[in-house]
């Protein structure tokens, strides 16, 4: 029967829960497209590493010309992360025609504009739910559920591997460093878990949330930051015997053209819902003029909740394609933005 082909760049804890999600669901792609997709190369570093999934060895390359330049191959997946390299492959499977599917919220915070403009000029579509809180439809929730409202507020946890600190610190009593080296061993981590702790993560999503939650163009320097290292077992427990939990909220707020955005450990309320929100989980809170509150719930991070974005955005360019039609996450920046900065 019919199928459709895609390259994976990156075989690591999100690119095996592709394989693995594409494998099992394949039934239930092929009813709802009326073909198969079928995964032809993957783009790896290093060809003998043992992997977490089944997969036969001559898929496998180093050179990622044999992913890029196959004429078979109608999408690309990246999900190696980094930011040149990813930017560049990215650009050339734009002009070689190719659509693409990035998890890669580093390479969207810095240069998603460009990135779209390059997929735009080449009718290509270019789609990044991944990017931004795990497994959670959020940017679809924001651009599509939400494209009739005029959205003011978006603030929450977007980063698994700060609250899966956070939590086990404060409900087990796990010391930091250990918390943390859990955190990398579930896969919750980026390969430098320096951009989680810092809060740098979380900024880069704030960054792509802010951008399409209020059409005004939002760049990663403008998102204040501070992470959480340097927190100690003593600071949440402290604040555990006042009623409060110690979470790292982003928070984005445009009025009147004025933007505020930043990133910070803050202290909640224990019966605040955000403080209810444990381990790799995320939640992200969105304000509407005419809806009101929302909050959209769900892992933040991990194999398979990640690879289901992916595979939902590798869905919808498969019916783009049918439909014969270009698509993509973005939104027209057209308010014009002033930042606030928020008070030290
Ligand atoms: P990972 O486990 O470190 O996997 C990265 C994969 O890419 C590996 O297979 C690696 O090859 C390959 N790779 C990296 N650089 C390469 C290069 N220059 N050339 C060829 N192959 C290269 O990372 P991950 O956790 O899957 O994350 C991948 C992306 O998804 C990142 O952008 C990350 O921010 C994003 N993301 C991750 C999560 C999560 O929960 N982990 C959630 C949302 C988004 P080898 O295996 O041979 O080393
Ligand atoms: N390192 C990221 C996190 C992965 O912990 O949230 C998901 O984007």
């Amino acid at each position: 029967s019919e199928k459709v082909t895609v390259g994976l760049l990156g075989l690591g804890v999100v690119g095996s829960g592709v394989i693995k999600l594409i494998e099992n669901h394949q039934q239930k792609l092929a009813h709802q497209l009326g073909c198969n997709v079928q995964v032809k190369r993957v783009l790896v570093r290093d060809l003998d590493k043992s992997r977490d999934v089944d997969i036969e060895e001559d898929l496998l390359t180093t050179n990622p010309d044999d992913v890029l330049n196959d004429p078979d191959i109608d999408v690309i997946v990246e999900v190696m992360g980094g930011v040149n390299e990813a930017k560049d492959y990215i650009l050339k499977a734009f002009t070689s025609k190719k659509h693409v599917v990035s998890a890669n919220k580093d390479l969207v915070a810095l240069h998603g504009p460009e990135l779209q403009d390059a997929a735009t000029h080449n009718k290509c579509d270019f789609y990044y739910e991944a990017s931004v809180a795990g497994g959670i439809p959020i940017l679809r929730g924001i651009v599509d559920g939400l494209s009739s409202d005029r959205i003011q507020k978006v603030m929450g946890i977007v980063n698994g591997t700060t609250n899966y600190i956070l939590t086990q610190m404060d409900s087990e009593g796990v010391s930091y460093e250990n918390a943390l080296k859990e955190a990398q061993e579930l896969g919750f981590a980026e390969a430098d878990p320096t951009s989680d702790v810092e809060g740098l993560d979380a900024a880069r999503k704030m960054a792509i949330l802010g951008r399409l939650a209020f059409s005004t163009p939002v760049d990663l320097e403008d998102v204040e930051v501070s992470g959480i290292k340097g927190i100690e077992l003593e600071d949440l427990q402290y604040g555990d015997q006042l009623g409060y939990t110690m979470k790292l909220i982003g928070y984005a707020n445009f009025d009147n053209h004025e933007l505020e955005i930043n990133v910070q450990p803050t202290l909640l309320a224990k019966s605040h819902p955000l403080a209810a929100v444990k381990n790799e989980f995320n939640a992200v809170y969105v304000y509407g003029d005419a809806v009101g509150e929302t909050m959209f719930y769900g892992p933040g991070a991990g194999s398979l909740p990640t690879a289901t974005a992916i595979v939902s955005d590798v869905v919808t360019v498969i019916k783009n394609m049918r439909l014969g039609v270009t698509g993509n996450q973005f939104v027209e920046p057209h308010f014009k933005k002033e930042l606030k900065t928020s008070d030290k």
